[in-house]
């Protein structure tokens, strides 16, 4: 279990043949060099053998020595063996050939596949900013897509309001207001904001009003018309208007959502009337109802209409 770990050679495939290659290429320059000096000594042989020794004196080719003609076949013989050794490197042998060629094949291979990696991880990163900047438009789509909402309390006769004040008082549904209403701008008429002893707080309130001196607190908006009173409040993704008769009447055909509390009784006496909800245009998306009680002399719905 514990015995000698076996050596394990740190000498690869590839460099094993990249040695081998490399010890072949030393044998064959040398044979070329030998080639060399065995055509120089057999080429002074040759010279000597006939000068000399006078061996083939009176052979001549086109008046030229038979020597000369053996010299010139042999040196390009050599040449063709130099040729072969530096220049086509054919002395390495087909296998090597196709050896060098699968090699350098391979290595264009991994390049194209490095490139092809290199495009798509780009064109990846293309897509995924493509997406962002579509949420983003989508996000600020989101953002710039208001919903004027109504809120109001109303009778089951519609009733409001009577002598510029509300007719019950619903602790629940108070609290709802402000919960749904708190940081958002409320848009009001004069009548109503005249009806709260102060401005409510954190809500910016915006009053219509036809007086051109008409003078409101710090903080309170005053124009108009209900228009601009729209205006005032485009910064809000949900601007209320919280009444009262005339201004609900005027912003029915405005409003994208209804949020109504349906007080189960009728009120007579009262001066002030929420308009009738056209079943045609609105249609009901939600609805809770809460019985009357000790804190809530009357039984209520809190519904939720949506445009159709
Ligand atoms: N139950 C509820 O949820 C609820 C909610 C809110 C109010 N209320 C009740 O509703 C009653 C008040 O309603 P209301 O109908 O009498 O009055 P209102 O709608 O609150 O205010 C009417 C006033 O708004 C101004 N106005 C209206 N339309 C205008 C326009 N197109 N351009 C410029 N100014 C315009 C006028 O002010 P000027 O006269 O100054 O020109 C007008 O007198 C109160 O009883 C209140 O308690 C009930």
């Amino acid at each position: 279990m514990f015995g000698k770990k076996k050596q394990v050679s740190s000498i690869d495939k590839d460099q094993l043949e990249l040695i081998e290659n490399a010890q072949k290429r030393i044998r064959q320059k040398k044979r070329l060099y030998i080639h060399f000096v065995i055509f120089l000594i057999g080429a002074v042989f040759l010279i000597l053998a006939n000068t000399i020794l006078g061996i083939g004196k009176d052979f001549t080719i086109a008046g030229i020595n038979w020597f000369v003609y053996a010299i010139m076949a042999w040196l390009f013989l050599f040449i063709y063996h130099f040729v072969t050794v530096f220049i086509t490197h054919k002395f390495m042998g087909k296998d090597w050939e196709k050896q060098q060629l699968d090699k350098l094949v391979n290595q264009q291979q991994q390049r194209i596949d490095k490139l092809k990696e290199g495009f798509l991880k780009e064109e990846r990163k293309m897509a995924q900013s493509q997406a962002y900047s579509k949420t983003q438009t989508l996000e600020a789509e989101k953002k710039n897509s208001r919903e004027l909402t109504i809120i109001v309390a109303a009778g089951e006769d519609n009733a409001i309001g009577k002598d510029n004040d509300l007719i019950w008082h619903l602790s629940n549904d108070l609290k709802r207001f402000k919960a749904l209403t708190s940081g958002h701008h409320i848009i009001m008429g004069r009548k109503t904001f005249e009806s709260f002893p102060k401005p409510l707080p954190n809500r910016t309130h915006i009053v219509i009003t036809r007086q051109k001196d008409y003078k409101a607190p710090d903080g309170v908006i005053v124009v108009s018309n209900l228009e601009d009173a729209i205006d005032a409040a485009r910064k809000d993704n949900q601007p209320f208007i919280i009444g009262g008769g005339e201004i609900y009447k005027q912003s029915m055909a405005l409003a994208d959502k209804l949020k109504i509390t349906r007080v189960h009784s009728t009120f007579e006496g009262a001066d002030t009337f929420f308009p009738e909800i056209d079943a045609t245009k609105w249609k009901e998306v939600s609805r809770t109802t809460h019985d009357a009680d000790e804190d809530h002399k009357y039984a209520f719905s809190f519904i939720t209409y949506e445009r159709r």
